[in-house]
C-alpha cells in the first residue's frame, strides 16, 4: 500500500472512500463534517437525527455520494467519547474502518488526521497511528495459499490536512508509522510462518538479510562455535533434533564507542514439541510460534536500523528446534551453561530458559549494560495474563519502567509480575546448581528466575509473551494469527534511552 500525506481539502479529494470522524455525542456538525454533510444535501445530520449515526467507538457509517463529492464513497468513522480517544484507539479504528472498505473493494481512501488535537494526541501521534492501524489492519498471510483472495488489496492511503503547517507533524509520524508496522509485519510473518518454512537456517538467514537491507553487522555462530563456548544448555536442546542449531548475533552501532548499550535476547525454537517429555498434540501446532522472541528481537533490529538512535545495541537470537530425536536430552541429564552453571533436566519442554541461558551467558561475557529477553516462555504465563497481557519480570526497576512505558506507547498492554528470592526454593535440585523446573505453581516466575540467574547482576528484564504472540480471532489492528508483540515495545525503548 502506498502512503501519502497532503496539504488540502478532503470534501475536494478524489478517492474510493474519503474518511471523516464524529466523536460520539456530537450535535452540531462543523469542520470538514459540516463541509461535506453540506455537499451530501444533510446526508450526514439526517443520520445524526434519526439515531443511526452516532460516532461511538469502532462504528463505521458508508454513505455513497453519488456525484455530490469527488470522493465516491464516504465513511464516518466514529471515536467514541472524547475524553476516552487515545493514539491506540485510533489504530483500532483505522483498522476496522480499513477492512470494512476492502472487503467493498476499494482501492484507494483518503482520511483527515483522525484524533489529532483531540486530547492531546499530537498530529505526528496521529498520522503514526493511522498508518500503523491500516498496515497492521490489513495484515493477512496468504503465502502459501494458491487461491485467489476474495478481496481486493487498498493501494493508496492519504492523510488529507487542510491546515499547511501541520504538515511536517504527520509526515514524521507516517514515516515512523511506517518503519514499525513494516517491522511487525517482518515479525508476524517469521512466525506465521511454518516450522518446515522457518528451520533455525531459515532464521540466520532472515537475519542475515535485515543485515544486508538495512546495515547491521551478523555473525551467525555454528554449531562447532557453540562448543568451543561451551553453550551445553543450548547444544542440549538441539541434540534432538536434525537441523542444525544457529547462534545468531546482530549488531547495530549508534554511537561511537565500543559499549553495547543494551542486548536484546529472542527464545527461538522453531518448533516445540516438549522433546522427550512430549506435548500432548491438541494445539501442539502453535508451537510453530515458538520462535516469536526472536522474531521480535530480528524485526526490532529491522526497524532500530531505519530509526538510526544514538545507542549501540546487540541482539542475540539462539535458534533450534526443540523435537525426541534418538540423541535428544532426557529428564534427569545434567547440562553445564556456558558460563558454567550445571542444570538439571526434570522436563526437557522447558527448553526455553535452557537456550536463553547461553544467549543471557553471551550477552554478559560481552558485558552488555542491560539485557532484555522476550520469549514464549510459560504456559503459567497464558493462565495467568491470557492473550491480553505481556508478563514483565526483572531485577532493576528503572528497565522495567522504560520497558513499560515503551509498550503503553506501542499499545502493547505490559504487566509487571513479583520475583521475590521465595520462590526461588523451588528451582533447587539436589543434583545440580538449579534445576529447569520449579512446579506447577507460580510457573512464569520460577521460569523467569531461572532466566534470572544467567543476568547476574546485569540490569535484566523478561518478556513473557506466550500469551501475546499469536491470537485466534482478530482483534483491533491485531490480525489472527502472529500479533508482532513486542516489536514496537522493544524499538520505542531503545529509541528512549538514545534520548537519555
Ligand atoms: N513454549 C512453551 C510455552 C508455551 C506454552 C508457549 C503455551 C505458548 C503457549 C515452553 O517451552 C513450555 O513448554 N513450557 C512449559 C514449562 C513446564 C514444562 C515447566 C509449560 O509452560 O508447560
Ligand atoms: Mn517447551
Ligand atoms: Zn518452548
Amino acid at each position: 500500500m502506498e502512503i501519502a500525506v497532503t496539504d488540502g481539502d478532503i470534501s475536494r479529494f478524489e478517492a474510493d472512500a474519503i474518511v471523516v470522524n464524529l466523536l460520539e455525542g456530537t450535535e452540531d456538525l462543523s469542520g470538514n463534517l459540516a463541509i461535506i454533510d453540506a455537499a451530501l444535501d444533510g446526508g450526514i445530520s439526517n443520520l445524526i437525527t434519526q439515531g443511526e449515526l452516532k460516532g461511538k467507538f469502532g462504528e463505521n457509517t458508508l454513505i455513497h455520494s453519488l456525484g455530490k463529492l469527488p470522493g465516491t464513497r464516504v465513511v464516518v468513522a466514529g471515536l467514541g467519547k472524547e475524553s476516552e480517544l487515545t493514539q491506540d484507539k485510533i489504530r483500532g479504528i483505522v483498522a476496522g474502518t480499513c477492512r470494512m472498505l476492502r472487503d467493498k473493494n476499494v482501492k484507494s481512501l483518503a482520511t483527515i488526521a483522525q484524533g489529532a488535537g483531540v486530547n492531546g494526541i499530537t498530529y505526528e501521534a496521529a498520522a503514526q497511528a493511522i498508518v500503523e492501524g491500516a498496515l497492521l489492519g490489513l495484515y493477512t498471510f496468504r503465502r502459501h495459499i494458491t487461491k485467489d483472495p476474495e478481496h481486493g488489496e487498498i493501494e493508496r492511503l492519504t492523510i488529507v490536512e487542510s491546515d499547511r503547517s501541520n504538515i511536517a507533524a504527520l509526515e514524521q509520524g507516517y514515516r515512523k508509522g511506517e518503519v514499525l508496522a513494516g517491522a511487525t509485519i517482518l515479525a508476524r510473518d517469521m512466525v506465521n510462518e511454518p516450522s518446515n518454512y522457518m528451520t533455525p537456517t531459515d532464521m540466520a538467514r532472515e537475519a542475515s538479510k535485515v543485515a544486508a537491507d538495512y546495515g547491521l553487522a551478523v555473525e551467525i555462530l555454528e554449531k562447532e562455535q557453540m562448543e568451543e563456548l561451551g553453550m551445553g544448555a543450548l547444544l542440549g536442546v538441539a541434540r534432538g533434533s536434525h537441523q542444525p542449531p544457529k547462534f545468531i548475533i546482530l549488531r547495530y552501532k549508534g554511537r561511537d564507542t565500543e559499549e553495547i548499550d543494551i542486548t536484546l535476547a529472542g527464545k527461538a525454537i522453531t518448533f516445540d514439541s516438549g522433546g522427550i517429555s512430549l506435548k500432548p498434540s491438541a494445539n501442539m501446532d502453535d508451537m510453530k510460534g515458538d520462535m516469536s522472541g526472536g522474531a521480535a528481537v530480528i524485526a526490532a533490529m529491522a526497524a532500530i536500523a531505519q530509526l538510526k538512535p544514538g545507542v549501540n545495541v546487540m541482539a542475540l537470537i539462539p535458534a533450534t528446534e526443540n523435537l525426541p530425536g534418538g540423541s535428544a536430552l532426557k529428564p534427569a541429564d545434567v547440562l553445564t551453561s556456558m558460563e558454567g552453571k550445571t542444570i538439571e533436566i526434570i522436563s526437557t519442554d522447558a527448553e526455553g530458559r535452557l537456550i536463553l541461558a547461553d544467549a543471557l551467558g553471551y550477552a554478559r561475557k560481552h558485558s552488555t549494560k542491560r539485557v532484555v529477553d522476550v520469549a514464549t516462555l510459560t504456559g503459567a504465563c497464558v493462565v495467568a495474563l491470557g492473550t491480553v497481557t505481556t508478563g514483565v519480570f526483572g531485577n532493576n526497576q528503572e528497565l522495567i519502567d522504560q520497558i513499560v512505558t515503551a509498550g503503553s506507547e506501542a499499545g502493547e498492554k505490559m504487566w509487571q509480575m513479583p520475583i521475590f528470592d521465595e520462590y526461588k526454593e523451588q528451582n533447587k535440585s539436589a543434583v545440580a546448581d538449579i534445576k529447569n523446573t520449579g512446579g506447577r505453581d507460580a510457573g512464569a516466575i520460577t521460569a523467569a528466575l531461572f532466566v534470572g540467574e544467567f543476568a547476574g547482576d546485569t540490569p535484566w528484564v523478561h518478556l513473557d509473551i506466550a500469551g501475546t504472540n499469536m491470537i485466534d480471532k482478530t482483534r483491533k489492528y491485531e490480525t489472527k494469527g502472529a500479533t508482532g508483540v513486542p516489536v514496537r515495545t522493544l524499538v520505542n525503548l531503545v529509541v528512549s534511552l538514545a534520548g537519555k
